[in-house]
């Protein structure tokens, strides 16, 4: 059993308190890398704090099991799997990064004939994918291909037939391209997608269908006997987890939106990353800084959740993005062992964009019963055309936020209108937001999830958590299934019999 006894037993400060007590202390708590600042001092870490973690590092063979993953060991013990994202940006064990390399380019070459009109005309790029095949992907061409009018790409994750409805009615099917993402290619909601933008295409005149279809998979044979032609199959490595997998042939959307040189961009700036993650001591490691204070907040403070506020447009889907990643990694009971972890794991991340936020779900973080550590995230230069008014808005907002949170203002007269304060939050910094950046902080957060699996001794690689749901309703699409009376007088009155 590990001993979090001393970091529980670290003394409970106020943040104003702890700048006071030590004038260095914005310089001990941020840090700078690969264009991104990270700011914790509105954090309750400590020096102390800070060591007590590292301890519980050692102990918990942190440095160990970051060689591991990097080495290629199958560090995802429960699928007996190697984790190698990482190798998908050059940085991982040998052969892993080779067929990385190779699978890339054959990405790029299929890329270089698209645009080269091989498969006639393509206006629009369709994405049907769902989960880690859709969010990240979506995240990248929301972000950085905002600019970019070359192609138009629509991504589709939702099997509610509405998604695909309202992307049939501004594509052109003669010019459209469906790209199909799974990694198993068996996930029930894109594989329905796929079919059903294969009879839009056959109802609208297009010959040959499956001649337009591009899959990004982890099993080219499936993709094959659905119907996809070997040299329009992308395949990436077992080992990338679907959350993992944007800089795979996952990434295929983004790739062709934003052009090869700002994907390799990308791959690049999340390798600078890697780097700084697996060579920098612990106290001066963004991922594991992260970590640590997200640990004091969920084993310390009791915090039940932690939310990310994106102040840049650009960024707005970071926060859903966030979700699958760190929930679907951290979001569990056992231990690698098998033994019930006996503390809390993630913390529910939420979240949302700033300013809107503010002036929807601030209250309950300024004056509310939860205590909530806040992530703002900002982005130096601005991304609009607009007046330099605006951005100058956006960043005052989100720094005097956290400051507010932080300081809190007492009223003995009027306990409605006082604010508690000494509330947490840190602060990320971009001087841009360009590929590079992008990708770096995206790293960032991949390693700091493995830094709090580690330390909480689960495995963050897997997700049987979600199989049972889809097992069920695998049985009742089929009429079966031993449901509970509520359940079947739902699908009764639903007429689903
Ligand atoms: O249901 C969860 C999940 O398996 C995710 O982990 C994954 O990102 C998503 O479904 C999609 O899976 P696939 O890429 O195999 O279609």
């Amino acid at each position: 059993m590990t001993d979090w006894s001393t970091i529980e037993a670290l003394p409970q400060i106020k943040l104003e308190q702890l700048f006071a007590d030590d004038l260095e202390r914005l310089t001990k708590l941020s840090l700078d890398v690969a264009g991104i600042h990270f700011d914790w001092s509105k954090t309750h870490l400590t020096r102390d704090a800070i060591t007590a973690f590292e301890a519980l590092a050692k102990e918990m063979d942190l440095a160990g099991k970051r060689e591991a993953m990097f080495a290629g060991a199958h560090v995802n013990v429960t699928e007996d799997r190697p984790v190698e994202h990482t190798a998908e940006r050059g940085e991982g064990k040998a052969d892993s990064v080779a067929r990385a390399a190779e699978f890339h380019a054959r990405m790029r070459m299929l890329i270089d004939a698209i645009e080269a009109e091989a498969f006639g005309p393509v206006r629009h790029v369709l994405h049907v994918g769902i989960g880690g095949s859709a969010l990240g992907p979506n995240l990248l061409v929301d972000a950085l291909g905002r600019d970019n009018e070359r192609y138009d790409v629509a991504i589709v994750s939702n099997v509610d037939g509405m998604a695909l409805d309202d992307v049939f009615e501004r594509f052109d099917p003669a010019t459209t391209l469906l790209v199909v993402a799974s990694k198993t290619f068996t996930t029930t909601e894109t594989m329905m997608n796929a079919e059903s933008t294969i009879a839009w295409m056959q109802e609208n005149g297009v010959e040959d269908p499956y001649g337009r279809v591009i899959a990004l998979t982890a099993a080219p044979d499936k993709a094959v006997e659905w119907g996809v032609d070997e040299t329009r199959i992308l395949p990436f490595s077992e080992g990338v987890g679907g959350r993992y997998s944007l800089w795979s042939s996952i990434g295929f959307p983004a790739a062709i939106k934003l052009g090869w040189d700002q994907f390799a961009e990308l791959l690049e700036g999340a390798a600078e990353m890697d780097r700084h993650f697996r060579l920098t001591a612990l106290h001066e490691n963004a991922p594991a800084l992260a970590a640590f204070a997200d640990l004091y907040y969920t084993q310390v403070r009791g915090c039940e959740t932690r939310a990310p506020f994106a102040y840049d447009e650009r960024l707005r889907l970071l926060p859903s993005y966030l979700q699958q990643l760190e929930m679907e990694s951290n979001g569990k009971g056992v231990t690698v062992d098998g033994q019930p972890v006996g503390r809390p794991t993630a913390p529910i991340t939420w979240g949302g964009v700033g300013t809107d936020a503010q002036h929807a779900v601030f209250q309950l973080l300024h004056q509310g019963t939860h205590l909530v550590p806040v992530e703002f995230l900002a982005v130096i230069e601005a991304g609009d055309t607009l007046a330099e008014e605006h951005h100058r808005q956006l960043l005052l907002n989100a720094f005097a936020q956290g400051a507010a949170l932080m300081k809190g203002r007492a009223n003995p007269d009027d306990p409605a209108r006082a604010y508690p304060g000494d509330r947490p939050s840190s602060t990320i910094l971009l001087d841009v937001l360009d590929a590079r950046t992008l990708g770096a902080l995206i790293a960032f957060y991949e390693h700091r999830v493995f830094v709090n699996g580690v330390l909480l001794g689960i495995n963050s690689f897997d997700q049987f958590g979600v199989e049972l749901g889809k097992e069920m309703a695998k049985a009742a699409a089929k009429g079966g299934g031993d449901f509970d009376p509520s359940t079947t007088d739902l699908i009764r009155r639903a007429g689903l019999e």
